[in-house]
């Protein structure tokens, strides 16, 4: 899968997608990850990417011609989509970054200044993607974001499929939490059902934990799911064990 990222500040996603699992997918041609320069696709002298918003305000603009020369000349004929990172955009999470692990090319637009011109939202991108409630300065930290998140749906890319099937949101819950040596650490002990060697009843502790943090810090995510009957006994423990203490 391959993705394209069109910015006006390259420099600082490059570093950003060159190490670790991103950088090894790539190694291994898993993963295409294209950074492109938006004044690259200026044909004017000053190569300008922005401009003062028609009606009278603060800030710049993007410009369209440069953003729909950029994505025409990159969008292949695959199943491709073509996203702007935005804070007016829908919410990505866990679930998009699955759907769109499905696309053979994404291509993102990285925002800036006060906005992009909105014929682009309304020509030329399928859909806007908020990281969140909270505004940065472009785009460019969202689309590294978008590009690690959605790649861990990459088959390939996580080295066991295991880990991204029991990942927090995909499973539905928080992650329990996990200990490594030492046993002891200033006087902090692992808890010492990992070490029983009996592993359904490790399985139950984690679920339990998981359940637990869930439900202490999302709640929300616990109703959108549908429970097993052995979440809805852990759940009821659980809320027991709170009242009790
Ligand atoms: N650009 C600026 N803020 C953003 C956000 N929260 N999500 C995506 N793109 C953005």
């Amino acid at each position: 899968m391959r993705f394209d990222i069109i910015t006006i500040f390259p420099g600082l996603l490059e570093s950003l997608l060159t190490a670790g699992v991103l950088k090894k997918a790539v190694e291994k041609g898993i993963l295409q990850v294209r950074v492109h320069d938006l004044r690259d696709y200026t044909t004017d002298k000053h190569r300008q990417v922005d401009d003062r918003p028609y009606g009278g305000l603060e800030g710049m603009v993007l410009k369209p011609e440069p953003i729909f020369r950029a994505v025409e000349a990159i969008r292949e004929p695959v199943e491709s989509v073509t996203c702007l990172l935005t804070p007016q955009g829908e919410r990505f999470d866990s679930r998009l970054a699955e759907k769109l692990a499905g696309y053979r090319q994404v291509i993102l637009i990285c925002g800036r200044y006060e906005g992009v011109d909105e014929r682009v939202v309304e020509h030329l991108v399928d859909r806007e993607i908020s990281i969140g409630d909270y505004v940065l300065t472009g785009g460019e930290l969202a689309a590294a974001v978008v590009v690690e998140a959605v790649s861990r749906f990459v088959p390939g890319v996580v080295g066991k499929e295991e880990s991204v099937r029991h990942d927090s949101f995909t499973a539905g819950l928080l992650d329990f939490p996990q200990y490594t040596r030492p046993r002891e650490y200033r006087g902090y002990r692992v808890p010492s059902v990992l070490f029983s060697g009996d592993h359904k009843k490790i399985a139950r502790w984690r679920l339990k934990k998981a359940l637990e943090k869930t439900l202490a810090r999302r709640p929300d995510l616990l109703e959108s799911r549908q429970l097993s009957s052995e979440e809805e006994e852990l759940l009821e423990e659980i809320k027991k064990e709170r009242k009790d203490s």
